[in-house]
């Protein structure tokens, strides 16, 4: 320890003279007696030229100026040799670009070099930066090098301190056994380093005996040895191995042997098992410990109390259970004063039970407490948080936790961020926000306050960005919000807010409007998206489809749904080039669809179901949606065939046009909707990352249509005609097939049996004929089956366990479930049918999920027409934004969709809200 004290002290002092150098030059004071030599002044000239930027920091390289004195460089004071290069860029706009030039090499005493934030074009880290026998620090992080490390640098036995992170992927070594020559190294930071390759990392590691600081933070490690025979770095303060994939691993026992000198470990994100030892209270060094984002599972040991140093405990997104400790942030009494270092604790989206307010008081030192998403209890009164004077960020969302103050509390702390989404804190509203002044982020959703908002509320303060009161039954009026400049997300819906739209905070970026009682026009909307007024074209009248699209390139979903809209859809929305979802449904436009409509070729779902739309169905439909995933057109007025360019949706779950008057043949090259086709739609379609969540893909599919099944066909209640074409049946992985009310001929399609995932097949009110194929007893899943009114003859496949309702209305089928008894022609009736297709359809062992609600048996066909609609789909990515766990899983996503999601939704029907709070809890 001395040594190194020693040491950093020297090393302090070469960086704090090689500044006075500099300062004194730019000062004009006298300078020392020394100068530059002359090979050494060439050689910064020549490197200097390896840059193609002319740039101020240069401007004072100039030959005639004595080379200790230029900007970046230092020299020994006796000597004048130049000892310390720092060609680091501090701001972004001024990277050197360029290459590095051997001359480097005539810098033979060069001690410290830093090429920080520059860009050197990912070439490779030139190899003779390994022959400068006095390196002892090299920064070359966010340089932009490339290519595989040069065991050159092994070579640099003096070095200190190695930092090469951040060099995005490029950078990469497969061997990391040059590590063994650098014996003095302290500080070694690969981070993003591509290490992927290397075999024993750890090894290589545990040859420097001097090591105190280990980075190695998204290197794509896989494995984090579990033993070591003897651990070398027994000095380590620091160890950073976050964000690598150790799949299987758990948390490793040769860490004990630092845990006297260890003060920051950091094991985020590393798909660490197990538990977490015991041996963690011998940690009394530990300031940060972070191991969240992983499955560590069992409780949280008992001896936090015990590790004095403690600031920092993150264990959050993991599955510990169990109570809290009760020694956690606490230290023994001294003198009756009890007092904890921990600052911050991070327990989120654990699975911990037990009551909270049991160890608040000792926890009243935190700036930071989060323990959303857990299952924790009790009632925390204005005495549990009367010490917390520091308290900046509160999380309590998502527990069982009921927050019981006084009105006239007057809380000692001054919040930032507050999340009580889904506490109790009501009835009343909180009053005691009222001195909350720094606020900026308030999620305050479900959380059963029945109430007027008060006036004062909505000035509490000037710094509030996002604002959530969802899903509570507050009443009153909203204010003119345009003055909130910070505002960018609001959340009001599931409310009792009455009274005409404000005027919007002119930065919002998410607007959540959806059930309230809000009436008149939706102009504001059209404001805020409008800058200047004044350059509105086309009208507003209230009720009519705001015609202000213009502005709204960036919007990426419009949800419009239940606000009685008449008039046409504007040609407008055809501005709006990055639309993703728009959902018009429940409404009374009318018109054709726009052919504007083709500039919004992002689309991935189309509701425009429940309004009075008419004309055909465009062609251009197929063409211009390549990445549809649904789309809804029931209840409306289309009339025309239905195009075979449809079927250009490669990626279509969902279809929905039930209730027109559409006509002619089913196109036969409906096979082509491959998520259909296949059992598990993730596997077709990689580039929707969005997809690889099961919860997130049947919440985006319950929300837009009537059916609570990911894969659905909804042709029924047209005129359509012909036979149903055989290519149906490669649809197997379609649940919902209903083509009923038409009028359809033929037979049923034989290998109908390969359709293992329906779970719903509506072919009534048709004029099928023949005899229903003996596959439909195969349908396992099948929980509504209709068949009836039609001409099907013969006998009813068995075994079956469908009711008579399934064949009413066709006057020659026989056999149970009806009485009509069969012929002994009829038992014996065999149907052919393609033997290829059979055998292909016994090896689809079809694994489905369980978890189906909704379906009942004829006849409630339907379920509730109005249920799947209330959670807005848009909704949900904006619970995204308003959830910092999600956003931390989901941002990588996030990021392609623009910067800009503007949301909103402007609903006066409140008989939906408690199925949206149901819909809402299971998120
Ligand atoms: C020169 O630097 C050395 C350390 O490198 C220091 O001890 C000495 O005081 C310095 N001399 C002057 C005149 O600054
Ligand atoms: C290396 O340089 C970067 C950027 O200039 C800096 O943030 C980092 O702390 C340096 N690394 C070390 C180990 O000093
Ligand atoms: C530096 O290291 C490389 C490879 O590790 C080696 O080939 C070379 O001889 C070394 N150079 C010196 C001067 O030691
Ligand atoms: C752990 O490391 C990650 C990645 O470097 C960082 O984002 C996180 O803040 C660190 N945790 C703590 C508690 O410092
Ligand atoms: C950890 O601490 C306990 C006492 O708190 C002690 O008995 C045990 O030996 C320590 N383990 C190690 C590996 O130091
Ligand atoms: C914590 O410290 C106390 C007192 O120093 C000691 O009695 C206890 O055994 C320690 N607990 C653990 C788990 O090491
Ligand atoms: C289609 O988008 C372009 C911009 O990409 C725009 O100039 C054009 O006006 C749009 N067309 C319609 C009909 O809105």
């Amino acid at each position: 320890m001395t040594s190194l004290f020693s040491e950093l002290v020297l090393f302090l002092f070469c960086i704090g003279f090689f500044f006075m150098v500099s300062s004194e030059s730019s000062s004009g004071v006298q300078a020392l007696n020394v100068h530059c030599r002359e090979s050494e002044q060439k050689a910064l000239l020549m490197l200097k030229d390896g840059f193609h930027t002319s740039l101020d920091r240069f401007s004072s390289w100039v030959p005639e100026e004595d080379c200790c004195k230029w900007k970046g460089v230092g020299c020994n004071n006796e000597t004048g040799h130049v000892i310390a290069l720092d060609l680091h860029s501090p701001d972004p706009l001024e990277l050197l670009q360029g290459e590095l030039r051997d001359s480097l090499v005539h810098l033979p005493y060069l001690s410290h070099l830093d090429l920080s934030h520059n860009d050197f074009y990912q070439t490779q880290i030139p190899e003779f930066i390994g022959s400068l026998p006095n390196l002892k620090y090299l920064n070359l992080s966010r340089a932009n090098f490339g290519g595989t490390i040069p065991s050159h640098l092994g070579n640099l036995s003096s070095l200190q301190t190695l930092d090469l992170s951040n060099n995005q992927s490029s950078l990469r070594a497969s061997s990391l056994v040059w590590l063994a020559g650098l014996s003095s190294l302290k500080v070694l930071d690969l981070s993003t380093v591509y290490l992927g390759d290397v075999v024993n990392w750890l090894d290589a590691v545990n040859m420097l005996p001097s090591l105190v600081e280990l980075r190695l933070v998204s290197c794509q490690l896989h494995s984090l040895p579990q033993s070591l025979p003897s651990l070398n770095f027994s000095s380590l303060e620091v160890l950073d191995l976050s964000y690598n994939g150790f799949y299987h691993s758990v948390i490793p026992n040769w860490l004990v042997e630092v845990s006297h000198t260890l003060s920051l470990l950091n094991l985020t994100t590393c798909s660490l098992q197990g538990s977490i030892p015991r041996t963690i209270v011998n940690f009394t060094s530990l300031v940060v410990l972070d191991f969240s984002f992983n499955y560590l599972k069992g409780s949280i040991p008992h001896g936090f109390g015990n590790m004095t140093s403690l600031a920092v405990l993150d264990l959050s997104v993991n599955y510990l259970e169990g109570s809290l400790p009760a020694t956690l942030g606490l230290i023994q009494e001294l003198h009756n004063f009890k007092y904890s270092p921990l600052r911050e604790l991070r327990l989120s989206r654990n699975l911990l039970n037990g009551s909270l307010e049991r160890i608040l008081p000792q926890l009243s030192e935190l700036i930071v407490l989060d323990v959303a998403w857990n299952d924790l209890d009790g009632v925390i009164t204005e005495a549990h948080l009367q010490d917390f004077s520091r308290l900046r960020v509160l999380d309590l969302s998502f527990n069982r936790l009921i927050l019981n103050v006084s009105s006239n509390w007057i809380p000692d702390f001054q919040l930032e961020s507050i999340n009580l989404e889904n506490c109790e804190i009501g009835p009343r509203f909180p009053w005691w926000l009222q001195n909350q002044k720094r606020i900026s982020e308030l999620d305050m959703g479900n959380a059963s306050i029945s109430d007027i908002v008060p006036d004062w509320f909505w000035d509490i303060s000037p710094s509030m960005k996002r604002l959530d009161l969802s899903n509570n039954h507050l009443t009153g009026k909203l204010p003119n919000l345009s003055s909130k400049a910070s505002l960018s997300k609001l959340d009001l819906s599931g409310n009792e807010f009455e009274g005409r739209l404000p005027q919007l905070p002119p930065a919002i970026e998410i607007l959540l409007l959806i059930e309230n009682q809000f009436s008149g026009p939706i102009s504001p909307i059209c404001d805020i998206m409008n800058e200047s007024n004044a350059l509105r074209h086309g009208n507003n009248m209230p009720g009519n489809l705001p015609d202000c699209w213009i502005y709204g390139q960036n919007l990426v979903c419009v949800d419009l749904r239940l606000n009685q809209l008449s008039g046409q859809i504007p040609e407008s929305i055809g501005h709006l080039i990055n639309l993703k979802w728009l959902f018009l449904s429940h409404n009374s436009l009318s018109g054709e669809i726009p052919q504007s409509l083709q500039n919004c070729t992002s689309l991935i779902v189309l509701a425009l179901g429940n309004n009075s739309l008419s004309g055909s169905i465009p062609t251009w439909l197929g063409e211009s949606f390549q990445n549809l995933r649904a789309i809804t057109l029931h209840h409306n007025a289309f009339e025309g065939n239905i195009p075979a360019q449809l079927c250009q949706w490669r990626y279509l779950t969902y279809l929905d046009f039930s209730f027109n008057s559409l006509s002619g043949p089913l196109p036969t090259c409906i096979n082509r909707f491959l998520p259909m086709a296949e059992k598990e739609a993730e596997n077709v379609h990689e580039q929707y990352s969005l997809y690889t969540n099961d919860e997130l893909k049947s919440r985006m599919w319950r929300s837009q249509g009537r059916y609570n099944s990911d894969k659905v066909i909804d042709l029924s209640h047209n005129r359509l005609y012909g036979e149903i074409p055989g290519v149906v049946t490669t649809l197997i992985g379609l649940e919902l097939l209903n083509l009923s009310n038409n009028y359809l001929k033929g037979a049923i399609p034989c290998d109908i049996g390969t359709m293992k995932s329906l779970d719903y097949l509506d072919l009534s009110s048709n004029q099928l004929s023949g005899t229903i194929p003996p596959g439909i007893s195969d349908l396992t899943h099948l929980k509504g089956l209709n068949l009836s009114y039609n001409n099907l003859s013969g006998k009813v496949p068995s075994p079956n366990n469908f009711s008579a309702y399934a064949f009413i209305g066709n006057h020659n089928l026989c056999g149970p479930p009806l009485v009509k008894k069969c012929s002994a022609n009829e038992s014996l009736q065999k149907t052919e049918c393609n033997s290829d297709r059979k055998s292909k359809s016994q090896n689809d062992g079809i694994q489905k999920k369980e978890h189906r609600h909704g379906f009942e048996e004829k006849p409630s066909f339907y379920i509730s027409v109005a249920s799947g609609y209330v959670t807005a789909f848009c909704g949900f990515w904006a619970t995204l934004f308003f959830n910092k766990s999600w956003r931390h899983a989901y941002f990588h996503f996030l990021g392609n969709m623009g910067d800009r999601i503007y949301v909103f939704g402007v609903i006066t029907k409140t008989s939906l809200r408690r199925k949206f709070h149901g819909e809402k809890a299971v998120e």
